[in-house]
């Protein structure tokens, strides 16, 4: 169901009855020698539309860019100042509520989005009491960690973790590209860090993780979990009102 891929007397028409939107928001990064750049908006992108398949809801087009200036010291990556980011979140917001959408469930595949999406659904909120705005980082669902527990023990790591690898190659069996066993660095130093300093710290741009132990199958079983979780999450969030 992806607003995309309607037209706009299809969209009149469910807005009669629902004022739901899922909107798909990630990165466009460097995720370690064997991971996706695209990996944050892609995993974000198909568990947003998955859950709008199982839900009847319509789906926004994917914020591919975040905030990622910690990584822009790897090739390929590219990143939104904050500032930038919190103005887009804004204007995608209130745009499509001018049409009639009044629920905006973020379906979110990077940690470096969470303040820009919490600074600028305070500030829409502020003028616009009649919106509801809700975020949901797919990797932080209690029930995704305690599969990538099991899966990776304390291997699973804070960046190009095995869980998102394996999602990755999931969805995209032909990126799937192995690489030797061993556990990236992961030194306690201060947080956020620069572009250079992260070089210097995550020399192959992981952190902490091991994804010599990543496959797709795993892959898909967190992913399953996580798109049943965020259904979960969406039902109750939408179950606060009445119209969805
Ligand atoms: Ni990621």
């Amino acid at each position: 169901m992806e607003i995309a891929q309607k037209n706009w007397p299809w969209v009149e028409e469910y807005l009669k009855t629902k004022s739901a939107l899922l909107v798909p928001i990630g990165s466009n990064e460097q995720h370690g020698p064997n991971g996706l750049i695209g990996t944050d908006h892609l995993v974000a992108e198909s568990l947003a539309r998955a859950v709008g398949e199982d839900m009847g809801l319509l789906v926004a087009p994917t914020l591919a860019y975040g905030m990622s200036h910690h990584h822009l010291a790897f090739p390929g990556s590219a990143s939104l100042s904050p500032e930038t980011l919190i103005r887009v979140i804004r204007d995608v917001v209130t745009s499509f509520s001018r049409n009639g959408f009044r629920r905006f469930f973020f379906v979110n595949g990077h940690g470096g989005n969470v303040s820009s999406l919490q600074s600028a659904f305070s500030d829409i909120l502020a003028d616009r009491p009649d919106l509801r705005l809700q975020i949901a980082s797919w990797w932080l669902l209690p029930e995704v960690t305690a599969q990538e527990r099991e899966f990776f023990g304390n291997e699973n790591g804070h960046h190009a973790t095995c869980g998102e690898v394996s999602v990755t190659w999931h969805l995209y069996p032909e990126s799937e590209t192995p690489i030797a066993p061993g556990v990236a660095p992961d030194p306690e130093t201060e947080w956020p860090v620069g572009p250079e300093r992260y070089r210097m710290l995550f020399p192959d741009g992981r952190m902490g993780s091991n994804p010599f132990l990543s496959t797709g199958e795993k892959g898909r079983a967190l992913f399953e979990i996580a798109r049943k979780s965020l259904a979960e999450r969406v039902r109750k969030f939408l179950a606060m009102d009445g119209k969805h």
